[in-house]
């Protein structure tokens, strides 16, 4: 997608990821950004650094989960500054906690927002764009959608959900010249994990980092953009030897919520000992085989 002349939504624009890429794409020369999230006075303020840019800057101090206004606010923005091109769907939560102690008020909100309330956005702006017949749909998965980490079970179903809602999306609207994309950060350094037992070896990137990859990805319309050099190596790491994932998840969960310290040691020498059997079970049906023929 070109990112010049175009109208971008980005919900979860007031801090973090959302923020840094609302004014990222403003660097990049887009012509309008509309700023969604609850809390007015933070968007005014990034309103205020992306008009400095000379950037258009529009706010919408709304809550997503609140389906009436959200209805409301997108019939305004497009009458008012419609066609919106590029729709970014940020804003999200996430609770740590060991499953066994979740709390459901929490699980409902993480449900209601990062799921209910993407969904109900896109599809208020997908039916518009498609009556455009253009328009691009980023959804910010995690890795964590591709790879789920104890103490984050909740927080991971919804972002595996967002990977599927996607890959289902980027087929079905391509016909309306609408491309589909996912973006999955890995550990960034925001209010969201602040308070958060962090997981060991994991280096967080910054936002800025994040939005720069989203504006390369973007550019390139890569179906799921995978920020970081950590990322690549976990996903190809998952796809290889995906038994050797767990066990170092085990070991980087924090200690608080690991049962038992895992030996990376034994899951090595029973993961052999399996292949072994695989392979003399195979030689065994092949010798059987030929000796009947
Ligand atoms: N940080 C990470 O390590 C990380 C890693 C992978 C993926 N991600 C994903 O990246 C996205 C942004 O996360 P972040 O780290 O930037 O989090 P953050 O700093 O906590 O920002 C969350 C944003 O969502 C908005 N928001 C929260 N509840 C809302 C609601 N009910 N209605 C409207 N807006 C709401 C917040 O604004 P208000 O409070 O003003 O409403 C804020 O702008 C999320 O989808 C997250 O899952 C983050």
């Amino acid at each position: 997608m070109k990112i010049q002349g175009k109208v971008a939504l980005i919900t979860g624009a007031s801090r973090g990821i959302g923020r840094a890429i609302a004014l990222e794409l403003a660097q990049q020369g887009i012509k309008r950004v509309i700023l969604l999230a609850r809390d007015r006075q933070k968007l005014a303020e990034v309103a205020a650094q992306i008009e400095a840019i000379g950037t258009a800057a529009t706010i919408v101090p709304i809550d997503l989960t609140q389906t009436i206004e959200v209805n409301i606010a997108v019939a305004q923005l497009w009458r008012n500054h419609g066609p919106i091109h590029l729709l970014v769907n940020c804003a999200g939560v996430a609770y740590q906690n060991s499953f066994l102690q979740c709390k459901l008020p929490q699980v409902q909100e993480e449900i209601s927002l990062n799921l209910l309330g993407m969904y109900n956005l896109t599809s208020l702006v997908a039916r518009r764009m498609a009556n455009h017949r253009q328009g691009t749909i980023v959804n910010v998965s995690s890795l964590m959608g591709k790879i789920a980490a104890p103490t984050m079970a909740t927080y991971s179903a919804t972002k595996f959900a967002i990977l599927g809602f996607t890959q289902a999306l980027r087929q079905e609207l391509a016909p309306y010249n609408i491309q589909v994309q996912a973006l999955l950060p890995s550990l960034t350094d925001t209010d969201m994990v602040r308070g958060f037992q962090l997981f060991r070896w994991v280096i967080p990137m910054t936002p800025q980092q994040v939005a720069q990859t989203f504006v390369a990805g973007l550019q390139r319309d890569s179906p799921e953009i995978l920020v970081g050099w950590q990322s690549h190596l976990a996903v190809w790491c998952q796809r290889l030897v995906p038994w050797l994932l767990e066990p170092i998840l085990q070991m980087a969960t924090p200690p608080a919520f690991r049962s038992k310290q895992p030996n990376l040691l034994s899951a090595l020498t029973q993961k052999l000992s399996l292949i072994t059997r695989d392979l003399l079970l195979s030689r065994n049906m092949v010798s059987f085989v030929s000796a009947r023929k």
